[in-house]
This record gives structure tokens, sequence and C-alpha cells, in this order.
């Protein structure tokens, strides 16, 4: 049976998602999904749906909400490609852009999901080490066809300086997709520079800042002849009805206003959150997103993990040797931060008991 299978298949470690338990009990603080709900408009707009409508095959460009979402971002629509998630804009990436005999690169530690796209696709994978303190670090004469750039970084979330970016993509033989991921809840972003150079894509989602993750909205900008590309490799109907609906929805002015207020809140409360890790004497790296990459000081942070989901808490934790002494947080609601710090004080306190 197996050799039916591609070795390349065989041989593939796929990506492993961050747990999504059935208990509603948990505290969630795992997979950076946003701390609040969507805006209200979402759910008055599914709720006022014509479900006759769905008999018909949707967009298969997904066209208002790519209007739309070239008229926020102040560019032409055909600059513009819309997917399920991100996660779909980037494997269309990885489609579009990298021969058989090319090589996809992408820093360390960075989003996990680009060296398993890289082994899907079955090429060279051609990862940079960051630096000590996982700042920006790129080897002289460094190439390769695709360079996946997540700015603010995850699991660390640091945002790299602006010049060094755009000098990159400026000197860059190759294509660079710059994942903003999280950049609503950064202080600066780089679409501007997908404007500019030819061979640089931005890609965006819905699923942090606009709190969509479960409707699985991701979009790609940058040049009209790199974006024609992707639409070329994409599945003909990528995004069903009910997507484009609500993405429309939540991108409104209505909508848009509430995501502002969510993002707000949650920027305050990451800074609550720095302050109160540094006062448990961790040390905390500078984060421009929705999460906190943390070193605990009082044990493991492997083993600190493990209490705090024996306690009905989940953070995350990458094993492997530049990531196993963190621990990454995704910003809650204040009542669950709280939650958090009750639990990690009684840990930490028996901990040191022992
Ligand atoms: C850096 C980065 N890029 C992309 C994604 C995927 O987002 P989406 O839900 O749009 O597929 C994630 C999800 O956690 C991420 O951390």
């Amino acid at each position: 049976m197996s050799n039916l299978i591609r070795k390349s298949v065989q041989a593939l470690t796929a990506y492993t998602p961050g747990e999504q338990p059935d208990d509603p009990g948990v505290i969630k603080l795992n997979t950076n999904e946003n701390a609040y709900p969507p805006p209200p408009v979402v759910g008055e707009r599914l709720r006022s749906m014509d479900s006759a409508s769905l008999k018909l095959y949707p967009n298969p460009v997904s066209g208002s909400l790519r209007n739309r979402i070239a008229e926020i971002h102040g560019c032409a629509s055909d600059e513009v490609l819309l997917g399920n998630g991100s996660d779909e804009v980037l494997a269309l990436c990885t489609r579009a852009f990298v021969e058989n005999d090319g090589s996809i690169g992408y820093f360390d530690p960075s989003y996990s999901l680009y060296p398993v796209m890289a082994d899907i696709r079955d090429v060279e994978k051609r990862p940079v080490l960051l630096g000590e303190e996982f700042e920006w670090r790129m080897p002289e004469g460094y190439s390769c066809s695709l360079f996946f750039l997540a700015n603010p970084n995850a699991p660390t979330g640091i945002l790299y300086p602006k010049e060094i970016v755009s000098d990159f993509c400026r000197s860059f033989d190759g294509i660079v997709v710059i994942d903003e991921a999280y950049v609503e809840f950064s202080s600066r972003h780089c679409i501007e520079l997908a404007m500019e150079f030819d061979n640089v894509l931005v890609v965006r989602t819905l699923s942090k800042s606009c709190s969509l993750a479960g409707l699985r909205l991701g979009y790609a900008l940058g040049n009209g002849e790199l974006v024609c590309a992707l639409h070329k490799v994409k599945d003909s109907y990528n995004l069903g009805a009910i997507p484009q609906l609500l993405g429309l929805a939540a991108l409104s002015d209505d909508g848009l206003a509430h995501v502002r207020e969510n993002v707000r809140r949650i920027k305050d409360s990451r800074e609550r959150l720095k302050e109160r890790l540094a006062a448990l004497g961790h040390k905390v790296y500078p984060s421009e997103t929705n999460f906190v990459w943390t070193e605990p000081s009082a044990m493991e942070a492997g083993e600190l993990f493990q209490r705090l989901k024996d306690q009905g808490i989940l953070v995350r934790y990458f094993p492997g040797e530049r990531t196993g002494t963190c621990i990454r947080i995704t910003v809650g609601t204040d009542e669950e931060i709280d939650k958090l710090f009750e639990a990690m004080s009684e840990i930490e306190a028996k901990g040191n008991e022992v």
C-alpha cells in the first residue's frame, strides 16, 4: 500500500497545529486567536443571509471582498488575491514561485508551517538562524527561490526594523513573502514594499485582528503579475460564499471600528501581561503581536507548559534547541490572564518548595 504514496509524503512530518480542546472550560492561550468575538455586524450578516443563495457557486475571485480590500489598502483589485486563510495563500506561493529544483527559505525560529510547506513541495529548505536574541541575521550572499518573512515574527513576537526589511527586499533575487499575520498589533507594516518591489508580496489574515480564525480568510497584496500567477494555481472556488459575505461585513467601516477597539484592548492587556511576567522573574521579549514570548526563570519552559495544562490552561510550547527555553502566551481577556497568573504563582511557589 505505502508504495502507492509519494516517497516525500511518506517521509513527511505533518504540521502540528495548536490543540483545539472540546472542553469549553479550558483557558486557550495557545493559538493566538483573538480574545474577543468578531464585530457584531458579522453575526447580523450571518443571520440575515438567505440560505437559498447557497445553491450557486460563489464568486471565483471573491470579487466584492477583493474590491473592498483593494479600497482599504489603496491598491488595484488585481493586486489582491483572497485565500482560505493565509495558510492557503502561503501554500499557493510555494506552488506558483518555486520550481521543483528551487528552494524555500525562512528564519529559524519562525512560523513552523514554512518548513512543512517546503516538504510538501519536496524542495530544498534553506533556514536562516536568527541571532541570540531572535534578532534579524542574514548571511552575506544568502539566496533561495522564495523567502517567507513573518513580520512581526512568530513565535517570538519581534518586529524587524523597516530599513533592514526594505534593504533585504531590494537586494534579494527571489520572491519575498512578508507574512503580516499579526501586523495590526504592531507599530508599522510593509505594504508599501509590496507596492514598490516586483518581487514582494504581503500576506494578511482576518484570523487574528478580526477575530475570524474559524472563518478562514486571508489575502495577498502586491504586484499584479505575481497576484495573477497565484490566481492561476488556486482552486476555482477557493472561498465559499459565507466567508466572502462575512469577510465583507468584518471589513465594513462599522466592522473595522470594532476591530480597532479590540486591537487597542489587546495591546493594553499585552503590556500588562509583559509587566506581570517580568515581575515573576521571566525574561520577556518585545512583542508587537497578540502573544508574548517568554522564558520562565523558576522552572523549565516545558515543565511550566505541562503544569499549566494540567490546570486547564493551554499555552504553546515548541520543544527544540532554539525554542525550548520559552513558552508563547496568547494575550487573553484580563480575566484569563488573572487566572494564568494565579496558576503560575501557585506552580512556581510549589516548584520552589521541592
Ligand atoms: C505567522 C503566521 N502566519 C500565518 C498564520 C495562519 O493564519 P490563517 O489563520 O490566516 O491561516 C499564522 C497562524 O497562526 C501565523 O502565526
